[in-house]
């Protein structure tokens, strides 16, 4: 790796300025999925151990360069002390003289909670003013948050240019585990790809194709490589105008010897509801006035034959209307089958991606995966081939 961990840093005394994702979802003032949280633990208790005082850069939502209270980081100091088991003191800027003087006062063994960075303009401008402020706060910079290491903001880029940086455990845990799956993977190597659009997820399509041996499409965007087949697929779902693109990715799959998995037969239904009367028909008799929602038993068959061949998974989108029972049928199973395969021993398997994790999670299956990003946009733009610029910036 061409970035320093913690282990290669000297904390001791000294103000760790720690850039962490805690975008977590907050209902009436409560944290309702901590996740984000739990991740950052390793590298906050690290720092703590080794005798530093972590800083803490975030953003939460996205206010726009301005100050919005709804967005306000301040509520989330009760899940982070209890997450740390430690006293979190909270400081109204991340920048500036109160910010600097927090950080001066800060005792030993707590931690700074920094107010929002992106009620700043400067902060997705990635203005070097702004870093530089923010590089005040601290002696020597970590950056424990991969699934923003996708913007090139102040605090996740312009700061690591001026201190001593470093990569967190989580970090290091993300990268690692996308290195295992699409660096130097175990072959064959299996992608699960679904969701809605072919539209939004056409580079990382392109990508995959050359560096998987097997791509499985699922959801709304098999519908679209379906009908570029000349398949009717009715009132599902379907991105007419990107036929050429979809016949495009098959050839080229073809030529590069990745093997392209669409449905051999689909779950159809009148209308989209929870518990809608559906029937299961061969991928091509959808009936004109349905539509498709999920893959059939015999899909669901198809993957499995695929990933008792594969020895590394990685998955990004459902493949069908998870959301809405009975359509999360094939996600789910599929979802089993390769976390038995993983605790068998038999199969690496990562996933990212919000719908992802929640499908996941829902299926009862994520626990059982071999590495669950905490990623959404990170985890796809890293999929696609392309330089995270927060990444880069520790190099
Ligand atoms: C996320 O929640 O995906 C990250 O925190 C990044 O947030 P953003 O998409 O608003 O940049
Ligand atoms: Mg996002």
């Amino acid at each position: 790796m061409a970035w320093k961990t913690l282990d290669q840093m000297d904390f001791a005394g000294k103000r760790v300025l720690t850039r962490v994702d805690i975008n977590v979802p907050l209902e009436d003032g409560r944290v309702t999925d901590a996740t984000r949280i739990e991740r950052i633990v390793p590298t906050i208790r690290d720092i703590l151990d080794k005798g530093g005082k972590p800083i803490l850069l975030a953003h939460f939502g996205r206010p726009k360069g301005q100050r919005v209270d709804d967005m306000s980081l301040a509520p989330l100091v009760p899940a982070l002390e209890e997450a740390f088991g430690t006293k979190v003191v909270f400081v109204a800027d991340c920048r500036g003289p109160a910010a600097k003087a927090a950080s001066d006062a800060l005792a030993d063994g707590q931690v700074l909670l920094c107010e929002n960075t992106r009620f700043h303009a400067g902060e997705e401008k990635n203005d070097p003013a702004l870093a530089a402020e923010m590089a005040e706060l601290g002696d020597v910079y970590v950056n424990d948050a991969f699934s923003a290491a996708h913007r090139a903001h102040a605090s996740t880029e312009g700061v690591a240019h001026h201190l001593p940086s470093c990569a967190g455990r989580l970090m290091e845990a993300e990268l690692s585990a996308l290195e295992a799956a699409l660096g130097d993977p175990k072959r064959p190597v299996a992608a699960v790809v679904g969701g809605a659009k072919v539209s939004t997820k056409l580079e990382l399509l392109s990508n995959l194709i050359s560096r998987v041996d097997i791509l499985i499409i699922g959801g709304g965007m098999a519908n679209t490589f379906l009908a570029a087949q000349g398949i009717d697929v009715g009132k599902s779902l379907c991105e007419h105008d990107m036929a050429d693109t979809a016949r495009e990715i098959a050839e080229k799959a073809a030529s590069g010897g990745c093997e392209i998995l669409l449905p051999r037969d689909v779950v159809v239904a009148r209308e989209f509801k929870a518990g809608a009367p559906s029937e299961t028909v061969k991928a091509e008799n959808c009936p004109p006035d349905a539509m498709i929602l999920d893959a059939g038993p015999d899909s669901v068959a198809h993957v499995k034959e695929v990933l008792d061949r594969a020895k590394t998974l990685i998955w990004n989108g459902p493949l069908g209307a998870f959301e809405i029972a009975p359509f999360d049928a094939a996600t789910n199973a599929a979802a089993d089958y390769a976390a038995e395969l993983t605790a068998a021993g038999d199969l690496v398997s990562v996933a990212g991606g919000g719908d992802t994790v929640a499908a996941l999670n829902k299926a009862g299956a994520a626990e059982r995966f071999s590495y669950i990003s905490t990623a959404g946009g990170a985890f796809l733009e890293w999929m696609e081939g392309k330089t995270l610029p927060g990444v880069a910036a520790l190099e």
